[in-house]
């Protein structure tokens, strides 16, 4: 059983859980970095640390549905159980959401159910907040509206700029996420069961 990472941008978190997880020797191991941007930045670094990397282009796809499928197909025939979302720029639509319901776990850089959605680090630079900080949680249909798993706070000084911000948030979640998804995948945290209605 393996962990897919998926991610559309630089990839830092990518990078800081196969790192984790191989100085740690955990439990299950990535086996792969799935894409939507044949431009990211994660590309190179999965290159760089061995780890097979796969490109699926969503607009090349008919539906959304249709593409979900084929990252379906890779992820059965890689055996993969967890599917780890860092800084991976769509929604999951139910063709993938369902097979992994409760499997599928995320990070966001504030503190939900506070700014969420697109540039939550604008937003909260926006909103003049004195703190804000990170949130890793369970996936559901939403935009970052699955249960908060661990959440920590980050301070926002008085005209602290976009980048000093970045950087804590980013410091932390390199800490906080490898630890959560380690916790996550050996069992020591699993999602509620869903009340059926
Ligand atoms: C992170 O800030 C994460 O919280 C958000 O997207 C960003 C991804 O950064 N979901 P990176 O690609 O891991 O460097």
């Amino acid at each position: 059983m393996s962990i897919a990472v998926f991610a559309s941008g630089s990839g830092s978190n990518f990078e800081a859980i196969v790192l984790h997880a191989r100085a740690e020797g955990w439990l299950h191991e990535v086996s792969l970095l799935v894409c939507d941007r044949p431009q990211a930045g994660a590309l190179k670094r999965a290159e760089q640390l061995g780890i097979k990397s796969f490109v699926f282009v969503p607009r090349s796809y008919e539906t959304k549905a249709k593409y979900e499928q084929d990252v379906l197909a890779l992820l059965q025939k890689h055996k993969v159980e967890w599917v780890v979302l860092a800084g991976y720029m769509r929604l999951l639509g139910p063709t993938l959401l369902q097979p992994y319901w409760g499997k599928v776990i995320n990070i966001h850089p504030s503190l939900l159910p506070h700014f969420p959605g697109k540039d939550a680090i604008g937003q909260a630079l926006e909103a003049d907040a004195s703190f804000t900080g990170v949130t890793v949680h369970f996936v559901d249909e939403g935009m970052d509206t699955g249960q908060v798993i661990q959440q920590e706070r980050v301070e926002i000084r008085a005209g602290e700029s976009r980048a000093e911000l970045t950087a804590k948030i980013q410091t932390v979640e390199h800490r906080l996420y490898p630890q959560v998804v380690r916790d996550v995948i050996e069992g020591r945290v699993s999602l509620h069961q869903r009340v059926k209605q």
